[in-house]
């Protein structure tokens, strides 16, 4: 049912009803156009896409597998024309390639992958660079687009700031240690100021399969990252990522990469400056006094908060001067007080115990071991570090706690023990300066059912049964300044709701008030929300549909070929469910969320 709004509300809009069904749903008054599904022509050559005819060279040319960031770069500063970015996390085999999946004695069984699968699958990850053009209120693709780029699994990439170079970066393929092929997994992401595209390194090690070398000197270093986990075949095919053939490549991952989008013939640059670990995403902020800052979450249980401020200054009138910002400044890690102060803990080689005899010889090792340098620091072990969203106009960041249910001892900053739904902390930066080395925190919400009372949310009383959600992971800032939370891994077992898109209340009476503005289909999970400058249209990417429905009406994990639990966006039997970008625009135009008076 739809929900009045209350004069306290930031947000205006007629509440979606939360629940679960092969579709998506957005509020009343809006639409929700499907913009670009995995396949769609990148390139106005590219092929049609043919689900029994795939091939490394079609994916190439097409929008590859499980969108998850999105950003939108302008165009000559227009409204109307930009560059979509959009990351493709990871592929899901059970559902892209048809007949590899058996059920034996009721298990999934999914075929050890071919040499052309393997090939597929790196072609369907990394990213999309595509101009789009709003057209008669609604966008579009401009497949011609001059700077339209796929990046994939194989394609050149340099090595730059303190680390490029390092021995431990040189493997049998690149003794150089500054040229690496390709970037995988890439989550949550960013774009900065300067107009270039953060795409952010997380969950590498499930590429990587081989055993070290006995008495391998990474070998604590790879244990503290889970590699190898052997979630791909890709180590069958490609020597690069068996560590027991080469066993430094791991190293040249877990990095944030930067991409000139510009140029579409340019090469992408792996920062180490910013830290290697399983990076979520990399939103940025002007600071006041010129410099970047860049917030980046580690998502993994017990693993941390991370904030980087650039050395030089950012010059509007010249982009290139701003290229090389991210090689050169200082990365620092989030001590969260039991007392409501955050400190923020320089990651800087030589300073305190971060020395040689501790394993740190150079600044390149601690950015090698960032996760490891950290620990020393006594930074503070947070419930799965993802989104991190600063609020330019008020000193403040917005920090997605997933969830972390094997946490066993509560502390203020993390104070549920087995933590199932998440919760959101509000950082504000000591004097509104997101430089500062200080700041305070307190929690914003305790996610999960508030009408449960040993779960312990804290959502508002004004927020309704569809309202409250579990599981926050990324999120936005709009230009009114208001927070947007979308959501992976509520499910019907554990929210008896889909993922989403949920508008949150940060100010005033309203804080902590939330509603429910777009849902996703079956199995899917809620990524990339990205709302334009102008707040006509929101960009949101629709991860994984159809998988993982573990409990929705009896089925397991599909395959391409069983009874799908949703063949979304398509709903066509010749075609398999697809992870798509929709874009969200309000009837007759204008602002998302407002008032009428005020849209
Ligand atoms: Fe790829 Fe942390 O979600
Ligand atoms: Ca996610
Ligand atoms: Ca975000
Ligand atoms: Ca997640």
């Amino acid at each position: 049912g739809a929900h009045a709004a209350t004069g306290a509300s930031a947000f205006d809009f007629p509440e979606v009803t939360a629940g679960i069904d092969p579709d998506h749903h957005v509020a009343e008054g809006y639409d929700a156009d499907v913009l670009l599904r995995w396949g769609d022509k990148v390139f106005a050559d590219a092929p049609e896409f043919d689900p029994t005819a795939q091939s490394e060279a079609t994916q190439e040319r097409q929008f590859g597998y499980n969108n998850d960031f999105v950003g939108v770069i302008p165009l000559d500063g227009a409204a109307d024309h930009g560059l979509l970015v959009v990351n493709h996390e990871y592929t899901d085999p059970h559902l892209m390639f048809p007949g590899i999946v058996t059920i034996v004695d009721g298990e999934v069984q999914i075929a050890e992958a071919t040499e052309e699968r393997v090939n597929i699958e790196m072609a369907a990850h990394g990213g999309t660079v595509i101009e789009i053009r709003k057209v008669d209120g609604k966008w579009q693709p401009v497949l011609d687009g001059e700077l339209n780029r796929r990046i994939t699994a194989k394609t050149e990439m340099a090595i730059s700031g303190p680390a490029a170079g390092h021995p431990r970066l040189q493997t049998v393929a690149d003794t150089s240690g500054r040229k690496v092929f390709g970037t995988i997994n890439n989550c949550a992401g960013g774009v900065t100021p300067w107009g270039t595209y953060i795409m952010a390194e997380e969950n590498i090690h499930g590429y990587f399969i081989g055993e070290l070398p006995e008495g391998h000197p990474e070998a604590a270093n790879y244990d503290r990252m889970g590699i190898p986990e052997s979630a791909y075949d890709w180590g069958k095919y490609h020597d690069r990522f068996d560590v027991s053939k080469d066993p430094n490549e791991p190293n040249r991952f877990g990095w944030v990469v930067e991409v000139d989008v510009m140029d579409p013939n340019s090469v992408p640059k792996k920062r180490t400056a910013l830290g290697r670990f399983k990076h979520e995403g990399a939103e940025s902020v002007l600071n006041k006094d010129g410099r970047v800052v860049f917030y980046l979450g580690d998502d993994e249980r017990f693993d941390y908060v991370y904030k980087f401020v650039t050395k030089g200054i950012y010059n509007p009138e010249d982009r290139a001067a701003n290229l090389d910002l991210l090689d050169d400044g200082t990365l620092y890690v989030a001590r969260f007080h039991d007392d409501g102060r955050v400190e923020w803990l320089p990651l800087v080689q030589g300073e305190g115990p971060l020395t040689e005899p501790n394993g740190f010889a150079s600044q390149a090792d601690v950015l090698i071991e960032t996760r490891r340098a950290a620990d020393l620091l006594e930074a503070t072990p947070m419930d799965r570090p993802e989104d991190i969203q600063p609020n330019p106009a008020t000193g403040r960041a917005y920090v997605m706690l997933t969830n972390n249910t094997k946490r066993e001892e509560a502390n203020a900053a993390n104070p549920r023990v087995e933590n199932a739904f998440g919760h959101i902390i509000e950082i504000a930066e000591e004097g509104g300066d997101f430089a500062a080395t200080t700041g305070t925190w307190e929690i914003l919400l305790k996610c999960g059912d508030p009408a449960i009372a040993e779960v312990g949310a804290t959502f508002s009383t004004e927020t309704t049964v569809n309202g409250w959600f579990g599981m926050p992971d990324n999120c936005a800032v709009d230009a009114e300044g208001r927070l947007w939370v979308s959501t992976d891994g509520n499910s019907p077992s554990k929210t008896g709701r889909t993922d989403g898109l949920w508008a949150v209340d940060t100010q005033g009476a309203a804080r902590g008030t939330s509603r429910l503005f777009y849902r996703v289909p079956v199995g899917a999970e809620m990524c990339g929300p990205c709302v334009t400058d102008d707040m006509e249209t929101f960009f949101v990417a629709v991860q994984h549909p159809g998988d993982g429905g573990d409990d929705w009406e009896g089925f397991g994990r599909p395959s391409y070929y069983e009874d799908l639990s949703t063949r979304w966006p398509d709903f066509n039997e010749a075609m398999p469910v697809r992870p798509a970008v929709v874009a969200i625009t309000r009837q007759g135009g204008g602002k998302i969320g407002m008032a009428k008076d005020q849209a």
